[in-house]
C-alpha cells in the first residue's frame, strides 16, 4: 500500500514538474499526440486516396490559411472520404476550432468517419450525412472558414447562401476553380467559372486562385469593415 502511495506521489510530482517546463503542458502534449497520429495516417494514405479527394498540396494550403488566420469555425461542403477535412481539422486542432463537413453519399461518409477516428481528429469534426443543397441553407453560422468541394454546378448557390454567414476577415475557398478561359481559347462556361466570376464581382471580397494549388483552390477573403 505504502509502495503504491509513493509511486502515486512521484507520478504526481513528475506531472507537476513537467507542466512548469515551457512547451510541455498537457495541452502541448495532447497536440504532439495528435500531430503524431495525423502524420502517421496521412503518410499511410499518401497514394491511396481514390474518392475525388484533394491532392496533398491543396490540403496543405487549407491548413496554412486556417492556422495563419487563427480560424475556428469551419464548414466544408463535400467530405467524400475525408482527405481535405483531415487537413482542415488538423489546423483547427491548433486553433481550438471545429469543422462541420457535409456528405450526401453514405458509404463515403462512413469511410470518412473511420478515417477521422484513425487520424485522431474526431473531436474536431462534426460530420453530417445530408444533402448540402438543403443543409447549407439551414446552418446558422457564422463561419470564418469555408471550403466548397461538392457538385460544381451548385457552387454559386452555395456561395450565395454562405457569403452572409461568413465573418468579416473570414475566408471562402473552393476547389477545382481556375481562371475562366474564353471560348476561343478552348474554354467553356462551367459551374466553377460561374462561381469564380460571382466571387470576383463581390466588392466585399478579395478573390484569387492560390498560386501553389495543384487543382485550383480559389481563395476569397471577406474584407473587414472599416
Ligand atoms: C470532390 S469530392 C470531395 C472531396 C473531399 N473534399 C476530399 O478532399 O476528400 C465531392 C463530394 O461531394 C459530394 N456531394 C455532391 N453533391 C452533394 C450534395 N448535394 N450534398 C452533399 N455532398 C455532395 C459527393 O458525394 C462527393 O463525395
Amino acid at each position: 500500500m505504502k509502495k503504491y502511495l509513493s509511486i502515486g506521489i512521484i507520478a504526481l510530482l513528475v506531472v507537476l514538474f513537467a507542466s512548469t517546463i515551457p512547451g510541455y503542458s498537457q495541452v502541448g502534449e495532447n497536440k504532439r499526440i495528435i500531430d503524431g497520429k495525423v502524420k502517421k495516417f496521412l503518410d499511410k494514405m499518401r497514394d491511396r486516396w481514390r474518392d475525388f479527394n484533394v491532392p496533398e498540396a491543396d490540403g496543405k494550403i487549407l491548413y496554412e490559411i486556417i492556422v495563419q488566420n487563427k480560424y475556428k469555425n469551419a464548414l466544408e461542403v463535400g467530405t467524400s472520404t475525408g482527405h481535405s477535412a483531415i487537413w482542415i481539422a488538423w489546423a483547427l486542432s491548433k486553433t481550438g476550432g471545429k469543422l462541420i463537413t457535409i456528405e450526401i453519399d453514405e458509404g463515403r461518409y462512413r469511410q470518412a468517419l473511420a478515417n477521422f477516428k484513425e487520424a485522431g481528429l474526431s473531436e474536431y469534426i462534426d460530420a453530417r450525412l445530408a444533402d448540402a443543397h438543403q443543409l447549407v441553407n439551414e446552418l446558422p453560422g457564422p463561419f470564418d472558414f469555408v471550403f466548397i468541394d461538392a457538385d460544381k454546378d451548385w457552387y454559386t448557390n452555395y456561395a450565395k447562401a454562405l457569403v452572409p454567414k461568413l465573418e468579416p476577415g473570414g475566408c471562402m475557398t473552393a476547389h477545382n476553380v481556375e481562371e475562366p478561359r474564353p471560348a476561343h481559347r478552348g474554354g467553356y462556361w462551367s459551374g466553377t467559372d460561374e462561381y469564380y466570376e460571382y466571387m470576383k464581382s463581390l466588392p466585399a471580397f478579395e478573390t484569387s486562385i492560390h498560386p501553389r494549388s495543384r487543382a485550383g483552390v480559389a481563395v476569397s477573403y471577406k474584407k473587414r469593415q472599416k
